[in-house]
């Protein structure tokens, strides 16, 4: 288990996501959904579009490209066109900063 540190949890309130560009991890968004915290590949598996682009409505990411939608804590798509899973991540919180398990 690799922990790479993305960001402070004041740099992220809820609500919100960012987009992590890291030598150590592939392209990632981190959300706070009313304070868990949950990480998934930002890539949508639909089409090349980044998730970070688009809007968190609750748990929901949705893409900005087609529409598409993601359960942020599971990765299953939950609204056409998207049928494929993206990968999702664990996340540690520790001494107020966000970690990501690298995979
Ligand atoms: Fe994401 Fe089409 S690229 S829904």
């Amino acid at each position: 288990m690799t922990l790479v540190k993305v960001c402070k949890v004041v740099e992220l309130p809820p609500g919100e996501m960012l987009g992590i560009e890291s030598p150590d991890l592939p392209p990632v968004v981190v959300y706070n959904v009313d304070g868990e915290f949950f990480a998934t590949s930002n890539v949508c598996s639909h089409a090349v579009a980044m998730l970070s682009d688009g809007y968190l409505e609750g748990d929901q990411i949705e893409c900005p490209m087609h529409g598409g939608m993601f359960s942020v804590r599971t990765g299953e798509p939950t609204h056409f066109p998207c049928v494929e899973a993206i990968a999702t991540f664990p996340v540690e919180v520790k001494d107020g900063e966000v970690f990501i398990d690298a995979p």
